[in-house]
């Protein structure tokens, strides 16, 4: 059984950061179930086929519980605590209480009343990239980081965010560099969402933290403290590290492929809501779901994982199987890729998947709408990855036009 080894330090380490998709398909082709390392030295069983995938990630006796697991400990200094108290991070019945709270932001009704506003804020971002007199720019920087961040952060209603610090603070947090520095930044995001919700408390608005917050003055359904934190926390955090990606590895992915690139932009009604799933497919944004932890043993695909385990999901491998999907490894925006499980599967799937849709479809056929000659910057250096198992994202994509 093959062992997958996210370790900075392993064999092949920056060849596999750059392409994982070959290293999953070897371990594939042995089998659903394999061994995993991470970067933080937690030991596992990674799934890598799409069917044995869909049922980890709905499998009752896997669940999100860290303390059930034999070997993974999370940090447990207060704001760690305060920032995991979260739905994702919670088993029912706190997580269907805590999803129940927010859902109804989210759904597809509600997030295409923001198309509007969503088209206005890329509309702007796209007037000051066209003003570079350089005709270059690094798009992460000019429109997929700055338009899922302004619009969750008006979601919430977080004001006159240090979006440049708060970026710092995330990724270090999704993909940490070292053991301290993660720590230092949780305690800064930490600090800084303590005083948003102080701050709220005082001046509340209309936005969806005030909303959380009267929910906990005056509702039976209260939140706590640290409930309240862990919200905006996770809101945040997946509204944006995660958008962000499948903007910029779909670009990337269109402009490595003219003839699928030339073909969206001669007919994006018909073919932008598919090329937007095809993104997903191809080069989706969380390469592995979060941990489960196995609260008694059981069997994947023929595999026993004992009581206490800790299971990673790979939706990167489970989305290039060619079980699932016919010639997994071509970016081909023609295909259906129904049932990608990019937005994860199960209780924990991705409450922000319309949210996410909507704003990839606007950033994208706006982005080729208004700069039809846009093309990668030969000029640019290598890609570089953002490390570890969570995230599949650049840190810089160099473009001109
Ligand atoms: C393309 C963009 C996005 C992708 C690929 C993505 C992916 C995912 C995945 C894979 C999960 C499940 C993780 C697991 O089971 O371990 C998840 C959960 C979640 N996502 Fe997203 N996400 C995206 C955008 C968003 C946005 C814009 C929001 C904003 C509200 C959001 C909020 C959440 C929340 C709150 C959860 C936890 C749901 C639960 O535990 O019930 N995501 N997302």
């Amino acid at each position: 059984m093959p062992t997958i080894d996210f370790r900075p330090d392993a064999d092949g380490a920056d060849a596999f950061n750059a392409d994982p998709y070959p290293a999953y398909a070897r371990a594939r082709e042995a089998g659903p179930v394999h061994r995993f390392v991470n970067s933080d030295g937690t030991e596992g069983w990674l799934v890598v086929g799409h069917e044995a995938a869909r049922e980890a990630l709905n499998h009752p006796d896997l669940c999100k519980n860290s303390q059930l697991s034999t070997f993974y400990a999370p940090g447990s200094a207060d704001e760690v605590v305060a920032v995991s108290t979260n739905m994702l991070e919670a088993d029912p019945p706190d997580h269907t209480r805590l999803r129940r709270l927010v859902v109804r932001e989210f759904t597809a009704r509600r997030v295409e009343a923001l198309r509007p506003r969503v088209q206005q804020i890329t509309d702007g971002l796209l007037d000051a990239m066209a003003a570079e007199e350089s005709r270059s720019a690094d798009l992460i920087r000019a429109l997929a980081f700055p338009l899922p961040m302004t619009v969750i952060c008006e979601l919430l209603g977080v004001p006159d965010l240090d979006r440049d610090r708060f970026r710092l603070w995330s990724n270090e947090i999704v993909a940490p560099s070292a053991p301290e520095a993660a720590a230092e930044a949780f305690k800064q995001m930490s600090d800084f969402l303590t005083e948003l919700i102080a701050d709220k408390a005082g001046r509340p608005g209309e936005d969806l933290l005030s909303a959380l917050i009267r929910t906990r003055d005056e509702d039976g359904d209260r939140l706590t403290h640290d409930e309240l934190i862990g919200m905006a926390y996770l809101l945040l955090i997946a509204g944006h590290e995660t958008t962000v990606n499948l903007i910029a590895n779909g670009v990337r992915a269109l402009l490595a492929h003219p003839a699928q690139l030339a073909a969206l932009r001669a007919d994006p009604d018909g073919l932008l809501d598919g090329a937007v799933e095809e993104m997903l497919r191809y080069d989706g944004p969380v390469e592995n779901a979060t941990y489960r932890f196995a609260r008694t043993e059981v069997e994947l695909a023929g595999t026993v994982v004992p009581a206490g385990a800790t299971v990673l999901v790979s939706l990167a491998g489970a989305d290039h199987d060619p079980a699932r999907f016919a010639r997994p490894d071509s970016f081909d925006i023609h295909r259906a890729p129904q049932g990608h499980l990019a937005f994860g599967h199960g209780i924990h799937y991705c409450l922000g998947a319309p949210l996410a849709r909507l704003e990839g479809r606007v950033a994208i056929r706006s982005l080729l709408e208004r700069f039809p000659g846009l093309a990668a910057d030969p000029a640019a250096g290598p890609p570089e990855w953002v490390p570890g198992s969570l995230i599949r994202g650049l840190r810089r994509l160099p473009v001109r036009w």
